[in-house]
């Protein structure tokens, strides 16, 4: 539990209510309170408030949330500040950065990548980008400031994001702020806290315990002359908001040491297994392969530099490599009856291995009455049609080798076999040319994937043309 870290992300849509206050305020109290504590602070907000309040004088800094965002480890970015509190120095490049940010589950990724302990506050930007969306599904606990109406309104955009991912929203908490104890209403909400906590429960929100004084004191401590910011910790004893601190902290502190597990160490969980799955089809998929080149049935790991050229049939039941020559060969031979012994066979073979390289091959063997017809296309990378022929496939049926079409003749055996030498019906075999560098790679998770797209496309066009 030590090196994934528990996060704290305050958010509301409205401006204004508090939220930069209660996160830096926030983090200095936790600090405060246990010292053997990491507390990490950073804003997605491009204004300075964190930074004014928690660098150090001349301080050296290495890199902002921006580089963090930009998969920077966290680790590298943390900067100790003012009353030992960690901060991660805000950027005013993050909102060109939100246009291109890749989904909303890439800062739960990092936290749970960044072997960082301790708790993390999270200060949002008063809307629900990107980056804020990122930061609510990141967060252990999310506290939601709320000051009057509009702003408990707008809660439910909050509540919402949750629902869309199916995440759980028992980590959303409302708090309700710069309340102004001397109005009081007439009737049964006697004041603004109680009515605005009445009106959270009756919508299912769950309200903090505490809430937050409006306080001319806090307002003070960020109007001095020299420009900075002081806590409430250290200069606003005494008052309500200072109590009203501690028991915020106390209340985070016991969830902090309730919680079981934080969501970046689960999150972490689920990617080394999801990593473990990847890694077992794969090998499910290497050990499915065969072991020979089906056209010369030379052993593949013999030569393994030698596969160019990957195949699969429309069952899956057989698949695996094939040598760059023996298929470029197998071409020659099949669509221009060329053999070694042909004119200008070089030349005319460099053409057709240049096309074999960045097309898929179909063959279709169909066997009608006493003649056997190979329906032979090439699609594009794709799985655009470019090229249809009919062959003949004479001596096939009978097992008649007649030295131009033996290559395809073992091929179409081997890979789409049946029961007692027939070929199983309407199953088919398509050629991908391979990265001789790597030709394995073909089977990991995305190439496979986009490989079988272009099965299922194959697999359209043989539907509409039959
Ligand atoms: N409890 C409070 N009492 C009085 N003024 C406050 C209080 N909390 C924050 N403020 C003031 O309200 C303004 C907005 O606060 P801020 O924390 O920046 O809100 P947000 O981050 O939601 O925009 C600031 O001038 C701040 O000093
Ligand atoms: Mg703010
Ligand atoms: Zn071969």
């Amino acid at each position: 539990m030590h090196n994934f870290p528990y996060i704290i992300t305050i958010s509301s849509e409205k401006g204004g209510v508090g939220k930069t206050t209660l996160a830096a305020n926030l983090a200095i109290y936790l600090k405060a309170m246990r010292d053997d504590l990491p507390v990490t602070i950073f804003s997605l907000d491009n204004h300075f408030t964190i930074d004014r309040m928690f660098e150090l004088a001349g301080q050296q800094l290495r890199g902002s949330i921006h580089e963090m965002l930009k998969g920077v480890p966290v680790k590298e970015l943390v900067h100790i500040g003012q009353y030992g509190v960690g901060y991660i120095p805000s950027s005013t490049e993050l909102s060109e950065l939100s246009e291109t940010f890749r989904g909303p589950m890439s800062l739960t990724r990092m936290f749970a990548e960044s072997g960082f302990g301790g708790i993390i506050i999270i200060d949002t930007r008063p809307d629900l980008n990107i980056l804020t969306q990122n930061a609510l599904y990141a967060a252990d606990r999310v506290l939601i400031p709320v000051k009057d109406m509009p702003s408990l309104e707008n809660c439910k955009n909050i509540f919402a994001l949750f629902d869309q991912r199916g995440i759980d929203k028992k980590s959303l908490y409302l708090i309700p702020c710069l309340i102004d104890s001397r109005i009081k209403y007439n009737g049964l909400f006697k004041d603004q806290k109680t009515l605005l906590r009445a009106f959270a429960i009756n919508r299912g929100y769950r309200c903090m315990d505490t809430y937050i004084s409006k306080s001319p004191k806090v307002e003070s401590l960020n109007t001095n002359p020299e420009g900075k910011i002081y806590p409430i910790l250290t200069h606003a004893r005494g008052t309500d908001v200072f109590r009203q601190f501690t028991e915020i902290a106390r209340d985070i502190l016991r969830h902090y040491d309730a919680a079981p597990e934080p969501r970046s160490c689960l999150y972490a969980a689920w990617l080394r297994e999801k990593e473990g799955k990847k890694k077992e089809t794969y090998r499910a998929r290497l050990e499915g392969l065969a072991e020979r080149c089906l056209i010369c049935g030379a052993l593949l790991t013999d030569k393994p530099e030698l596969r160019g050229f990957y195949y699969e049939t429309s069952d899956r039941a057989s698949r695996g490599f094939l040598h760059n020559d023996c298929f470029t060969d197998l071409l020659c031979a099949t669509l221009y009856g060329m053999t070694s012994q042909s004119q200008a066979y070089g030349a005319a073979r460099t053409v057709v291995a240049d096309r074999a390289k960045r097309t898929v091959s179909l063959f279709f063997p169909q066997s009608g009455e006493n003649k056997a017809i190979l329906d032979y296309r090439q699609f594009s990378m794709e799985g655009e049609q470019l090229f249809r022929k009919e062959l003949p496939m004479q001596g096939f049926s009978e097992g008649e080798f007649d030295g131009t079409n033996d290559r395809l003749f073992l091929l179409l055996n081997e890979a789409l076999a049946g029961y007692e030498g027939s070929l199983r019906e309407g199953t088919w075999l398509a050629v991908h040319p391979v990265d001789a560098g790597a030709p394995e790679a073909v089977l990991h998770d995305e190439r496979y994937r986009s490989l079988q797209q272009i099965q299922a496309r194959i697999a359209e066009k043989l539907e509409q043309s039959a």
